[in-house]
């Protein structure tokens, strides 16, 4: 079995991150919470403001240290909330610090929607790496909206690699 490593960002401690717990669990895999050294603002409509100019401008926010060392794995499952049609600020800089030589990555993303682009910019950031197909997950007020059978075919597609 390959070493696998699920890292996330979630800024409601919700959708992406009941997503990631499922998958370390179904996977067997380690799991890495990306936390940004300075908070986003509580108010939601001030961090998504924040995060407009902070996502369309590319910008990639220090992260605080992380509990496991992405060189030590083979696989790395990486989930974003959609932020303005791209990954989150967070996950950017995972991806730019983060060499993905040989290893296989495997894409998911959270949205309300409006999925923009984000598996394709998670892919140009994934230098290096064998690309697994990616994931799309809308989730509503009450929880996931797309059918569970996309992530359970998901992960039973990610058990497969060997
Ligand atoms: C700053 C910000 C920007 C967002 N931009 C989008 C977007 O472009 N498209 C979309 O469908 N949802 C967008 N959303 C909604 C989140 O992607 C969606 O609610 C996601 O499931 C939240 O994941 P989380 O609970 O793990 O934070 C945005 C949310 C925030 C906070």
């Amino acid at each position: 079995m390959p070493k696998t490593l699920v890292v996330y960002y979630s800024l409601s401690g919700k959708d992406t991150e009941s997503v990631s717990k499922e998958l370390a669990a179904a996977l067997g895999a380690d799991l890495e919470r990306l936390e940004t050294a300075t908070p986003y603002p509580a108010d939601y409509d001030a961090a998504v403001e924040q995060g407009k100019r902070e996502a369309e401008s590319g910008f990639c926010p220090e992260l605080k240290p992380l509990s496991h060392n992405p060189a030590d794995y083979d696989v790395i499952v990486i989930g974003t909330p959609t932020w303005w049609y791209t990954m989150a600020p967070a996950v950017l800089s995972f991806m730019r610090k983060t060499d993905f030589a040989g290893k296989t990555v495997a894409p998911f993303q959270t949205h309300a929607g409006q999925p923009g682009h984000v598996i394709s910019d998670m892919r140009k950031e994934a230098k290096g790496a064998m690309l697994f197909s990616g994931l799309r997950l809308e989730f509503g007020k009450s929880g996931l909206v797309s059918p569970k059978s996309e992530l359970d075919e998901w992960i039973k597609h990610l058990k497969e690699l060997g």
